[in-house]
C-alpha cells in the first residue's frame, strides 16, 4: 500500500516529533504493509511556515535514519496545504510542492479549516484549476462545517476535487458522525484516496488496514483496494 498523507518527517510540524519517532511509525506503517510514504507536513501560514527547503532537509534526514535502521520503506516529499489566499504568489511561482498528479494535471494537497469552509473557497480551488492543478481535499469528514452540512461540498465536487479520506475515520476513530459521514461518501463514489494523516503512535498511527477493511465492507474488495494502492500510485508515481 501507498500512504499519500502523514507527517512521519522529524521535527517541522505536529507530527513526529524527532527522527526516532519517525522511525518508531516507520516501522508500525511496514508492519501494516506500506511500502511507499508521501510525506505531507503541514503548510499552515504563521503556524507550521514549511518550504521545499525544510522539507527536503527533514527528508533527508528521515531517509538516513531509514538507512541506518534498515527499515525497507519508499519515501517521497509534498505537503497538506492549509487553505490561505496568502500562497497564491506560490503557488503560481511552483514553490508549493504538489501531492503529485492525476489525469494529466497536478495535485495539491489543501486542507480547511477544521470548523468551517472558509467563504467563497471555491474561488480559491476555481483559481488551482484553471492553471491545471487539482485540489484534493484532506479530510472533508472530518470537517465541522461540512459535517452539518454536507452539501456544502457539492461546488467544490463539480469543480473536479478530489476527495482524501482518513483511514481512521472509516474505522471509526474519529466517532460516530465522522464514520457515517464517510461511509456515505464512500457509497457515493466520491473518494479517492485514502491516507493514514498519521501524526503519533499511539492515538494517530500510520496504519491504513483498519481503515481498510471497514471499507471493504461498505464498498467491497476490490473498490476498496483501489483507494490504498492503484489510485495513490497514480497520484504519486513520479515522485518514486
Ligand atoms: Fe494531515
Amino acid at each position: 500500500m501507498i500512504d499519500i498523507h502523514n507527517h512521519l518527517l522529524p521535527g517541522i510540524d505536529d507530527g513526529a516529533a524527532d527522527v526516532d519517532t519517525s522511525i518508531k511509525l516507520a516501522k508500525i506503517a511496514v508492519t501494516d504493509g506500506i511500502t511507499h510514504l508521501v510525506c505531507t507536513p503541514h503548510i499552515h501560514l504563521g503556524r507550521h511556515d514549511n518550504t521545499i527547503s525544510t522539507i527536503a532537509a527533514a527528508k533527508q534526514v528521515f531517509e538516513g535514519a531509514l538507512r541506518e535502521h534498515g527499515v525497507d520503506l519508499q519515501i517521497a516529499t509534498a505537503a497538506e496545504v492549509r487553505f490561505d489566499t496568502e500562497w497564491m504568489p506560490d503557488v503560481a511561482a511552483g514553490s508549493v510542492p504538489m501531492l503529485g498528479q492525476w489525469q494529466g494535471k497536478k495535485v495539491l494537497l489543501l486542507e480547511f479549516p477544521h470548523g468551517a469552509i472558509p467563504f467563497a473557497a471555491e474561488q480559491l480551488t476555481a483559481w488551482l484549476i484553471a492553471r491545471d492543478i487539482v485540489p484534493m481535499i484532506a479530510h472533508p469528514e472530518r470537517n465541522k462545517g461540512l459535517l452539518a452540512k454536507p452539501s456544502k461540498l457539492k461546488p467544490f465536487l463539480e469543480q473536479g476535487c478530489l476527495l482524501q479520506l482518513t483511514a481512521g475515520s472509516v474505522a471509526g476513530r474519529f466517532g460516530k458522525p465522522v464514520r457515517k459521514f464517510a461511509a456515505e461518501l464512500l457509497e457515493q463514489g466520491l473518494v479517492t484516496v485514502l491516507a493514514s494523516d498519521a501524526h503519533n503512535i499511539n492515538h494517530r498511527p500510520p496504519i491504513l488496514t483498519e481503515g481498510l477493511a471497514a471499507t471493504v465492507e461498505i464498498i467491497g474488495e476490490e473498490a476498496a483496494h483501489k483507494l490504498v494502492q492503484d489510485n495513490p500510485w497514480q497520484i504519486a508515481e513520479c515522485h518514486f
